[in-house]
């Protein structure tokens, strides 16, 4: 009788660089009769559930969306009330600097409120010298206007249009020196990007689900990181 060898399992990787698409909240907060404020906090509540998880199983990257440059076409209640969420984040970032997380804001701060600006250089220098994960979060964030911000800066500094490359680019955006993100995520049962690291994202892996933000669990992200190890990503070659 032949022998047969039981197949050794090949360890998991992890991505390198996860990105995810926090979306659904509204309709989350809908199918619960409860205003979409309510929506955007347990979306919050899930953000950090998440990136503790991250953190956890050693992840170097996540970038998370928060707020798009588009975003601003919501009611002003709504709009207020994300960005009065996202100030109480921050207020409570000194509370977990034992996390070892380092954080970073990716997007246009310049138009925010300054406290709120205050805020964000305060918490990205407090944990400057973390380990852990890196953890971008965008706010007013869009991709085309990343890319605008660079060609500027591109011009401004003299470079030739000859001379011009895609690491130039790359060096410009606000992921500056890291990886780009190997696999992006998207909730809520939209298959797009809504401008969401459109440079970065371009050899990516996509994995979509109809879970709403609110309801996403970590073994869903375990789900979607075996995904990730099925995939046979070829950048082009054979
Ligand atoms: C994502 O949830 C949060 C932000 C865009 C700030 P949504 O608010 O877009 O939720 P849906 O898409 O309306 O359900
Ligand atoms: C993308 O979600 C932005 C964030 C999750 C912050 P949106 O809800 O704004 O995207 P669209 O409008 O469905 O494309
Ligand atoms: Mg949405």
């Amino acid at each position: 009788m032949p022998i047969f060898k039981k197949k050794k399992t090949a360890e998991r990787i992890l991505p390198e660089h996860i990105a995810i698409i926090m979306d659904g909240n509204g309709r989350w907060a809908k199918k619960r009769a409860l205003p979409r404020t309510a929506g955007h906090a347990a979306g919050s509540k899930k953000f950090k559930e998440i990136a503790r998880y991250c953190n956890k199983i050693g992840l170097k990257y996540l970038t998370v969306y928060a707020f798009s440059t588009e975003n601003w076409k919501r009611p002003k209640d709504e709009v207020d009330n994300i960005m009065k969420i996202f100030k109480e984040y921050l207020e409570d970032t000194k509370n977990f600097k034992d996390e070892n997380i380092k954080l970073q804001f990716i997007g246009e701060r310049s138009v925010l409120d300054p406290e709120i600006q205050r805020l964000m250089k305060q918490s990205e220098e407090d944990s400057k010298n973390a380990t852990g994960l890196h953890l971008n979060i965008a706010i007013n964030y869009g991709g085309r206007d990343e890319i605008v911000h660079a060609v500027k800066d591109i011009i401004a500094s003299g470079v030739k249009a000859d001379d011009v490359t895609e690491q130039m680019i790359s060096e410009r955006l606000y992921t500056s020196g890291q990886p780009d993100p190997d696999f992006i995520i998207r909730p809520s049962g939209e298959y797009r990007l809504s401008n969401y690291l459109i440079w970065q994202s371009a050899y990516a892996e996509y994995w979509f689900s109809d879970i709403l933000w609110p309801d996403f669990k970590t073994s869903d992200l375990e789900k979607a990181i075996d995904d990730f190890n099925k995939r046979n990503r070829r950048f082009g070659g054979v």
